[in-house]
């Protein structure tokens, strides 16, 4: 049985555990806050699910995701996580998080700023353009019918090999999108965002990821 640790269980974590139980993981998750404060959650995710701190999640993960928005402070248990596979789905939203210069000048992505934070950890952008209703709505578990197609960005080749066989248990087909550098390519405002809320194939995302455009940074139109 493998265990999935979740940091975050807003819209986007406690989605991620929906879907992560339906197909038959067992859940650690956490938020900001007591573990008893996600009872409700637990209660509805049913007995593979157990509510913890961010440091149990992360420590109790085979992998963990953090669903949690970045910030320039770390926020995340970096002991806890180290050695392990951590799936980002962290989209960088000024409006929400404040400006973060490095990444608006092009010199850096979210996403690498991550793994700065996480230096003993295999970061991997994944589930990040996606909105959270559509990991139900848009997945289709059966191979070749033009499924929908989900990014994944990471500097190790077995994180995305690893994102590549749960997209596929969650119904999505994949597109790699590595290094982290280029994961700004399926930020929010870009083409691949934009399609991501209908159907995409693989053919298209792929093809919406390479008209991407860098400068200036367009934000969340
Ligand atoms: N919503 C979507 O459909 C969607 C889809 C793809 C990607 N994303 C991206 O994924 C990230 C999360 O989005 P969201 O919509 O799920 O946000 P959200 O609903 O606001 O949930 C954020 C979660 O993170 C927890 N959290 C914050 N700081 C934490 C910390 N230091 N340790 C542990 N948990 C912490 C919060 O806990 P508390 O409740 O205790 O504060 C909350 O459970 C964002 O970057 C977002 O842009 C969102």
């Amino acid at each position: 049985m493998t265990t999935i640790g979740i940091i975050g269980a807003g819209e986007v974590g406690s989605q991620i555990a929906r879907a992560a139980i339906a197909v038959g993981y067992d859940v650690v998750i956490a938020n900001s806050r007591e573990p008893e404060t996600l009872s409700g959650l637990i209660a509805e995710l049913g007995p593979t699910a157990r509510a913890a701190t961010a440091a149990d999640a992360a420590s109790s993960g085979d992998f963990v995701i953090i669903a949690v928005p970045l910030k320039l402070i770390n926020d995340m248990p970096v002991s806890a996580l180290s050695g392990k596979i951590v799936l980002d789905t962290n989209n960088y939203m000024p409006w929400r998080d404040g400006n973060f210069p490095i990444v608006d000048s092009g010199a850096k992505t979210v996403h690498e700023l991550r793994q700065e934070q996480l230096p003993t950890s295999k970061v991997v952008k994944a589930f990040s353009h996606i909105q959270a209703p559509n990991l139900f709505v848009l997945a289709n578990p059966v191979v070749g019918r033009a499924r929908h197609a989900l990014s994944v960005s990471s500097n190790y080749p077995e994180a995305v090999e690893l994102v590549t066989g749960l997209y596929d248990q969650f119904g999505f087909d994949t597109v790699d999108n590595s290094p982290l550098s280029e994961s700004w390519r399926s930020a929010a405002g870009q083409p691949a965002w934009k399609a991501s809320f209908q159907h995409q194939q693989r053919s298209e995302l792929v093809a919406n990821l390479a008209n991407a455009e860098r400068l200036p940074r367009r934000g969340l139109e």
